[in-house]
């Protein structure tokens, strides 16, 4: 019997293959029944030290259709960090405030740090460069959906690998499924060794290239990703990549895909994808999006054991 009851969400590396399928197995039901006022009486603090609109905004809808109330800040410089006050401290007082924390940090790290030092579920929304755990959720969800199937797909992974979160996130977890894995960025932009080290450790079958033309007839699902333009150091750096893919309506009738080629994003995008290519049966990212609620939904009343 499985039970995530009281289960932090920190990274997809903390769930198994069956946990995985058991949180897409309750997203589908919760999306076709619903279910209201499960979580009447519980209380969400959302921390959000970074931007966020997806993110942050379904959290706070699933809570609230769920019955639920929903606390919080979107911006540091509305807490008393800027007093000096540690995370630590921050999330000990927070902690007595509510039943489960959201938490999106600058910081690698941050979210298990936040795990470690209360005593309430938590829920890393993004922690820096390193990973986006309930993204992945929904990215795989959205997978399920519109190809049937998780099991022995192509993907590719374009853009930003080496500071894509989500990207290093869905990696990990379409390694319980046998997928054959393309990353598709410019050099400096590789996805990290460690990420590929545990890809290698699972026996995935992985190619590192630089152009989507080389692999783009192989893939069953596109993963795009933005070039993380906050996390560059250099800005000199950013301006060498800045714009490198874009993809539109006809780079795609040029390209050779395959007729049920499904094009992901986490989004926001800037420039890597065309307005010109959402009108194709290639996009299904809005869509993407929008299974963010019954998702989220199932991994906050999962783990406040209001459903199982
Ligand atoms: N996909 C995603 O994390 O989007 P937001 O940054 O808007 O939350």
């Amino acid at each position: 019997m499985i039970s995530l009851k009281s289960k932090d969400i920190i990274s997809i590396l903390d769930f198994t293959k069956e946990e995985i399928l058991y949180i897409l197995d309750l997203s589908k039901r919760m999306e076709k029944e619903g279910s209201s006022d499960i979580l009447k009486g519980k209380v969400l603090a959302n921390l959000f030290f970074e931007p966020s609109t997806r993110t942050r905004l379904s959290f706070e809808t699933a809570m609230k259709r769920l019955g639920g109330e929903v606390v919080g800040f979107d911006e540091l410089g509305k807490t008393s960090t800027v007093k000096g006050e540690s995370l630590r401290d921050s999330v000990k007082i927070i902690e007595g405030y509510c039943d489960i924390i959201v938490l999106r940090h600058f910081l690698e790290g941050a979210s298990r740090l936040t795990a470690d030092s209360v005593n309430i579920p938590v829920i890393n929304a993004g922690d820096g460069a390193s990973q986006h755990p309930t993204q992945t959720f929904v990215d795989l969800y959205t997978i399920k959906k519109v190809k049937g199937k998780l099991e022995n797909l192509s993907i590719g992974f374009l853009g930003d690998l080496k500071y894509g979160r989500t990207a290093h996130s869905l990696a990990y977890a379409m390694a319980n499924f046998n997928a054959e894995m393309y990353f598709i960025s410019p050099p400096s932009l590789r996805i990290p060794k460690d990420y590929l080290e545990e890809l290698e450790s699972r026996n995935v079958s992985y190619h590192e290239v630089e152009s989507i033309n080389e692999v783009s007839s192989k893939l069953d699902i596109l993963y795009c990703t933005r070039i993380q333009k906050e996390r560059f150091a250099d800005p000199v750096e950013y301006e060498k990549v800045r714009g490198i893919y874009k993809l539109s309506k006809s780079v795609m009738d040029e390209l050779n895909v395959k007729d049920d080629l499904k094009i992901l994003h986490p989004l926001p995008r800037v420039d890597e994808m065309d307005e010109s290519l959402d009108a194709t049966s290639y996009a299904v990212y809005f869509q993407q999006a929008h299974s963010g609620i019954p998702v989220r939904e199932t991994l906050l009343a999962t783990v406040l054991g209001a459903i199982q």
